[in-house]
């Protein structure tokens, strides 16, 4: 098995810790923003959303100190575009999870070959941004509609 380059890989856990706390204000955020008949189940969502974002951010950071790095206390780039559209919200989130997902796979280029654990981390990462990413866009389609909102390579 290769070394890993613990270096790059942290600088990449790093980049995910801030996306994902990012994510934890993002969701928190819009859920304070959602009005009408549909309120409760979309603001209940939208919390899970933050509270997986925070378990993900967790995970992350734990991998930063077990590879004896010091873990960012940063946040990533939020962007209060001030839209209490639900289809707004939607679309940024999936923007931003796209953007986590890439950093996912980056993550497992590196890893791939040279630390079993923290690929599967990856692998697991990827399938679950994968699946949320999925269950927006389906949330983005008209009733009825088959095709993908943002058809992606799965
Ligand atoms: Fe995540």
């Amino acid at each position: 098995m290769k070394a890993l380059e613990t270096e790059r890989v942290v600088a990449i856990l790093n980049r995910l810790l801030e996306a994902e706390l990012a994510g934890v204000v993002r969701y928190t955020h819009y859920s304070f923003l959602v009005f009408g008949y549909g309120r409760i189940p979309i603001v209940s969502w939208l919390r899970a959303q933050a509270d997986e974002s925070l378990v993900h951010a967790q995970q992350v950071g734990e991998w930063i100190t077990t590879l004896g790095a010091y873990p960012s206390l940063a946040i990533g780039p939020l962007l209060d575009s001030h839209k209490t559209d639900i289809g707004a919200m939607l679309r940024e989130s999936l923007e931003t999870e796209a953007e986590a997902l890439g950093l996912y796979r980056e993550l497992l280029s590196q890893v791939e070959g040279r630390s079993v654990a923290i690929e599967e981390f990856a692998r697991q990462m990827i399938h679950a941004e994968e699946l949320h990413a999925a269950e927006v866009d389906k949330m983005l389609r008209k009733p009825g509609d088959l095709a993908a909102f943002a058809p992606r390579p799965v």
